[in-house]
């Protein structure tokens, strides 16, 4: 069972279903077998095969049926073979993948194939490699991953402090990458608020903390009346219980206290995104659980979208929705819901690990689940009418084998019981 950065077991098989829409699986299958007159495929780490079976976007769309077999049928084939779709099926087709709405057309902040490359004496280091993540608005959520994963590079992109190398990255409408000077600007003061790790690197240290609130309406200039700012300041302090702190200059306050100040300047100009990488870091677990709080009122009261940098377990299970960045990409992701018994009216909270699909119909499989049936550089697809199977290749090495083709003898594989007995290498 997979373990995520949350934690959590994964429910089993979660890994692999929900990913994929029933709906989406089934026309799958009828696109397979229109071009490999069978329901299987070969996955390797480059098999563009892979892609028909499990996007379900490109399954509607032409690539399913203008690509052609990758290889001869040179087995029996299982199942009779559709008729070639009309020409007015085509264009159909193709006009639905056309209209289809953006990737992330509805989404908060998207970003599409984020790339990070850092290049220091002339060693290049891959911080973001393709990194796919929607947010909702309105959303509460945390993103976990080992130390060096890229969760700050992905946050200073979403903060507007750095600009990604490629790929796509919208936050309210702005985009990240194409913004000027003047543009970014007004993108750190007025979209997106910042909590940092470092309790001391949020606050002026010479302010007292309703000055420090203050300070982002005033740089703002426009908007609010000086007697308005004060009335907002002093609601921002009050919904984070730190108004007991209104006169105090930061050293005079806790590490917990600084926290939530910092939250209320991040506040002041009410942006539509809340980011904060570890924010609880500093602290010990109660205090941290403190900090979490207000992010949680600031989401709950203002409507702030807030994305959680976090290692720390309770901030993590705390939220409806937890994703795991590994190696500059999103790999992971558990969703939390509430379950009503419907016998017992008894309540529970029900996680579920989820792999991701990316935009391209890869999925990254948990390194134990891999590691436990010793699959390696290529693996056998099954699309069932609900999911798809994978079993390990027990395909002889090439030297062993005269065949050069892949595909040619996975299509003449038709063993009926892949579970019991792994499917037989077939010469071509
Ligand atoms: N400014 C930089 N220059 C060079 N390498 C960097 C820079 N910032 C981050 N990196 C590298 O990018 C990778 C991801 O770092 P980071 O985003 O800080 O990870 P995390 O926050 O998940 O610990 C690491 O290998 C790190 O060394
Ligand atoms: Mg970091």
């Amino acid at each position: 069972m997979t373990q995520t950065a949350a934690g959590e077991p994964a429910s089993k098989g979660a890994a692999s279903n929900g990913a994929i829409p029933k709906e989406a699986a089934a026309k799958g299958a009828a696109s397979n077998t229109a071009t490999t007159g069978t329901a299987k495929g070969t996955a390797s780490s480059e098999a563009h095969r892979t892609d028909e079976v499990t996007d379900p976007a490109a399954v509607n769309g032409p690539a399913a049926v203008s690509e052609p077999a990758s290889g001869p049928v040179s087995g029996p084939v299982s199942g009779p073979r559709p008729a070639v779709p009309s020409l007015a099926e085509l264009e159909r087709r193709a006009t639905s993948r056309r209209d289809r709405p953006a990737y992330g057309h509805d989404a908060l902040i998207s970003c599409d194939r984020l790339v990070r490359v850092f290049s220091t004496d002339g060693v290049e280091v891959q911080a973001l490699q393709g990194l796919d993540l929607l947010v909702t608005k309105g959303e509460l959520m945390a993103l976990v991953g080992a130390s060096g994963s890229g969760k700050s590079t992905l946050m200073n992109i979403l903060a507007g402090l750095d600009v990604p190398t490629a790929g796509a990255a919208t936050v309210a409408g702005s985009d990240l990458l194409n913004m000027d000077a003047g543009a970014r600007l007004r993108y750190r003061r007025d979209i997106v608020g910042f909590v940092w790790q470092q309790t001391a690197r949020n606050l002026m240290p010479y302010l007292t903390t309703i000055q420090n609130v203050l300070l982002p309406m005033q740089l703002r200039g426009r908007g609010r009346q000086r007697a308005e700012r004060l009335k907002h300041a002093d609601e921002l302090l009050k919904m984070l219980h730190i108004d007991h702190c209104r006169d105090k200059r930061p050293q005079q306050m806790s590490g917990g206290e600084q926290q939530r100040a910092a939250i209320a300047v991040a506040l002041a100009n009410t942006p539509a995104v809340l980011l904060a990488d570890e924010p609880t870091g500093e602290l010990d677990s109660a205090t941290g659980e403190e900090i979490f709080a207000a992010f949680r009122t600031a989401n709950a009261e203002l409507g702030t979208t807030v994305v959680i940098v976090t290692h720390d377990q309770t901030v993590a299970s705390e939220v409806r929705r937890t994703v795991a960045i590994r190696d500059g990409r999103t790999s992971s992701e558990v969703l939390r819901r509430t379950e009503v018994d419907a016998e017992t009216g008894q309540e529970s909270l029900v996680a579920r690990e989820y792999a991701m699909l990316d935009r391209a119909g890869r999925l990254q499989l948990p390194a134990d689940y891999t590691e436990s049936l010793g699959m390696e550089h290529r693996v056998l697809l099954e699309l069932e009418p609900d999911h798809i199977a994978i079993w390990p290749d027990h395909t002889p090495a090439p030297e062993e084998s005269t065949a050069t083709e892949p595909a040619a003898r996975t299509e003449s594989t038709t063993h009926e019981e892949p579970a019991s007995t792994p499917p037989a290498p077939d010469a071509p």
